[in-house]
């Protein structure tokens, strides 16, 4: 593949889906799958950031997986602290900015410590912004900019810019959308995420589970990406 000729978006968008059935299918228990996703995590950002990427956005845990049994949300809550143990040297020798989208607040303790720190430890960082949506849901998110702004505004309308300066993606400023939407593991929708800011992003799935997937995997989404026409509703010259 020419990686010349490939056009790398500037907001990358990942719905890393497909741990449970990596592990299954390796009869392995289900948090083996998020493991070894984690390892994939920190091999794609690296990949993503030296490709020229400006925004990696990972979703992480959903505010419907909290429905999960109490052993694997346990498991995912201690993730963030095992991956930023180790990362969080290599995320600054790569010059990367770790910020989070979604309700904080909610997290165990020592989860909210440990993105807490790689947040502060990585806040002078200039390059690639990783953005890890941590009970993160797109209408939860809508609805807290919605009541944000209610108390705000004193009944005056609101814009589509302040509408999206509330949003969590507000501190993604300039590139708050998605241009790329990727979603591993074969399913096929968005599962509560980003869906106001991805209403025109390109969607790419791929049916390789997110352990699985791979840098080559990435610029293969990024090739297919450079071939789409993005006419937001207008007409390209293609179309005339
Ligand atoms: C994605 O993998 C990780 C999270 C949602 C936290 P899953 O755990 O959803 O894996 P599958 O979809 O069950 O295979
Ligand atoms: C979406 O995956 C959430 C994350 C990847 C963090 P899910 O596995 O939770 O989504 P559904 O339940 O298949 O829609
Ligand atoms: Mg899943």
């Amino acid at each position: 593949m020419e990686l010349s000729n490939i056009k790398v978006p500037n907001h990358v968008a990942i719905i890393m889906d497909g741990n449970g059935r990596w592990a299954k299918k390796r009869f392995l228990p289900r948090i083996a799958g998020h493991k070894e996703g984690m390892n994939t995590v920190k091999k794609i950002t690296i990949a993503a950031s030296d490709l020229g990427v400006k925004v990696l956005t990972l979703y992480a845990f959903s505010t419907e997986n909290w429905s999960r049994p109490q052993s694997e949300v346990s498991y995912l809550m201690g993730l963030p602290s095992k991956f930023f143990d180790t990362f969080v040297p290599d995320l600054i020798k790569n010059n990367v900015k770790v910020v989070v989208l979604g309700d904080v607040s909610q997290l165990p303790d020592n989860t909210r410590i440990a993105v807490r720190n790689a947040i502060n430890d990585t806040s002078s960082c200039t390059g690639m912004i990783l953005a890890f949506a941590l009970n993160y849901g797109a209408r939860q998110d809508i609805l807290n900019a919605v009541n944000y702004l209610i108390e705000h505004h004193q009944g005056e309308s609101v814009s589509f810019q302040e509408l999206s300066q509330s949003l969590s993606t507000g501190i993604l400023a300039p590139y708050n959308d998605p241009d790329l939407v990727i979603r591993t593991s074969g399913e096929q929708r968005l599962s509560n995420f980003l869906s106001y800011e991805s209403a025109y992003s390109e969607l790419y799935f791929t049916d390789t589970k997110w352990p699985d997937f791979t840098a080559q995997d990435l610029i293969e989404a990024f090739n297919d990406y450079s071939s789409r026409q993005r006419r937001f509703g207008g007409i390209t010259e293609e179309t005339e």
